[in-house]
C-alpha cells in the first residue's frame, strides 16, 4: 500500500515538472503565432500583428492582478473562454476579440504551465508599455518602445 502511494506520488511529481519544462515549448506551439515573444521591429511587421504581443498582454495582467495566481487564473479561463466583457488589453478594439479554441486539447495543468511561463519570462525588464497601443487602428506611439 505504502509503496503504492509512494509510486502514485512520484509520478505526480515527474508530471508537474514535465509540465513546467513544457510551458515554454505549449506557448510557442499554440499562443506565440498570434503573440509574438518579441516586440515588432518594423512598421510593417506592427501593420500586421494579429494580436498583441506576448509583452504587452502581460504588461496588463500584471497591472491587474496582484498575484501570479490571479493572473494565471485568468490566462487560463480567458483562454478556454474568450470574452470581450472579461478583456484587459484596450487592443481588443483593433483585434476583435480573440477566436474560440486556442485552448482546444489542451489539459488545465498544461494551460497553467502556458501561463505560468507567460507569466515568468514576460515583459522583459527591458520593456516599456507603448503609449496609445489600442487606441484606435494606429495607435500613436506604437514605435515608441524599443
Ligand atoms: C489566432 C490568434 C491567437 C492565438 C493563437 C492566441 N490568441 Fe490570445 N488573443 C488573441 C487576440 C486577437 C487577443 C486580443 C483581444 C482579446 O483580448 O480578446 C488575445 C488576447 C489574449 C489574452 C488577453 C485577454 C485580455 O484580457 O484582453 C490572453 C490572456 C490570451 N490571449 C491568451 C492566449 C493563450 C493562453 C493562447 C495559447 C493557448 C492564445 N491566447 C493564443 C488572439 C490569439
Amino acid at each position: 500500500m505504502k509503496r503504492l502511494t509512494f509510486a502514485a506520488l512520484a509520478t505526480g511529481l515527474l508530471a508537474a515538472s514535465a509540465f513546467a519544462q513544457d510551458g515554454k515549448t505549449l506557448f510557442e506551439q499554440r499562443c506565440a503565432a498570434c503573440h509574438i515573444t518579441h516586440q515588432p521591429q518594423s512598421r510593417q511587421e506592427r501593420m500586421e500583428l494579429k494580436a498583441p504581443p506576448a509583452a504587452g498582454v502581460m504588461w496588463h495582467m500584471k497591472q491587474e492582478f496582484t498575484s501570479k495566481e490571479k493572473a494565471v487564473d485568468f490566462i487560463v479561463a480567458y483562454a478556454k473562454h474568450p470574452d470581450a466583457k472579461k478583456a484587459l488589453c484596450p487592443s481588443i478594439r483593433r483585434f476583435g476579440v480573440m477566436p474560440d479554441g486556442m485552448a482546444a486539447g489542451l489539459s488545465d495543468e498544461e494551460l497553467k504551465a502556458i501561463a505560468e511561463y507567460w507569466y515568468d519570462n514576460f515583459p522583459p525588464a527591458t520593456y516599456k508599455h507603448p503609449k496609445g497601443m489600442g487606441k484606435g487602428m494606429m495607435g500613436g506611439g506604437m514605435g515608441m518602445n524599443r
